[in-house]
């Protein structure tokens, strides 16, 4: 057990339950799919499915294209732990959906939380179907999931989110894309509390304030990751160029809605898992008889 995660608590439960579905299974690296992304998990070999329903404190989600399932397997030879489907801020069931589900992953073992989304560009030059590296982002949420009595065990009461997205993983992520021929952009996401879309002058304004994408999700998960000790590194799935950028003439635009989110996404999936799974395979490799928890 990673030091300071009791027994006795929701993630724990989760845990024990995970264990005694898949005796011995040790994931080194988590994973959380974004909307329409959830094909990634056939890339998971040897693969043991649990629905969130099955398990204390995981979330419902209630937005097609989040299945709501955990997926133990190995991707790039590595083992994980996959949760398909996210619960999102503007569902209304509070913001710490997933505080549960992270904090299992890490009891379970986890190091490393590889993150996933379908976002918005606010670079022109990054349209639908690319992929984009989160370097760092802006919580707009107007809430944090860590808000309330801090549980010590898990983490302090200030983290500091400095290098919240892993410069060395970050890199790493960097490596293998360009060994794989895979054009990825870098950037800043910017959470947006949905489930309306942005209009133009909120676009505008998230350009001004660095953006580079725009989504509403990922932020929340990384908080919590980042708080009890895991290393975050993130991959945004263009679905859209957001509405509104400067620059760009509304006749080249695409209406944005969820039916083309989840399409452009899903589009993307295979992509992602090879990227992925390279990742993983690159960093498994690297990390062969090392211990401690660490980046790059
Ligand atoms: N805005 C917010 N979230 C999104 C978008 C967007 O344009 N595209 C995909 N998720």
């Amino acid at each position: 057990m990673p030091p300071g995660l009791t027994t006795g608590s929701a993630p724990a439960q989760a845990a024990a339950l995970i264990a005694a579905r898949r005796p011995g299974w040790a994931p080194r690296a988590g994973m959380i799919l974004g909307s329409g992304l959830g094909g990634v998990t056939a890339a998971l070999a040897d693969a043991t499915v649990i629905p969130y329903g099955d398990l204390p404190g995981f979330p419902v989600p209630s937005v097609s294209g989040h299945a709501g399932r955990l997926v133990l397997g190995r991707l790039g030879g590595v083992p994980v732990a996959c949760l398909a489907g996210r619960q999102h801020w503007y569902e209304g069931a509070g913001l710490d959906g997933m505080t549960v589900a992270v904090r299992c992953l890490r009891r379970l073992g986890c190091e490393m939380l590889v993150l996933t989304c379908a976002a918005g560009s606010l670079r022109p030059e990054v349209g639908a179907g690319r992929l984009m590296m989160v370097v760092d982002h802006i919580n707009l949420l107007g809430a944090n999931p860590l808000t309330g009595p801090n549980d010590n065990a898990f983490g302090p009461r200030f983290p500091a989110m400095a290098g919240a997205w892993d410069a060395g993983l970050s890199a790493r992520l960097r490596r293998v894309a360009a060994r794989q021929g895979v054009p990825l952009a870098e950037g800043v996401y910017a959470a947006m509390p949905g489930p309306s879309f942005e209009t133009p002058a909120e676009i505008r304004m998230l350009a001004r304030l660095g953006a580079d994408a725009v989504g509403m999700s990922m932020v929340p998960e990384c908080l919590i990751a980042r708080h009890c000790g895991m290393a975050v590194v993130g991959c945004a799935v263009i679905t859209n160029l957001a509405q509104g950028e400067p620059g760009l003439e509304t006749a080249e635009r695409e209406p944005v809605d969820h039916e083309r989110t989840l399409a452009a996404a899903g589009a993307a999936t295979a992509q992602v898992a090879r990227l992925v799974a390279g990742f993983l395979e690159d960093w498994g490799d690297d990390r062969t008889g090392r211990e401690s928890v660490g980046t790059g």
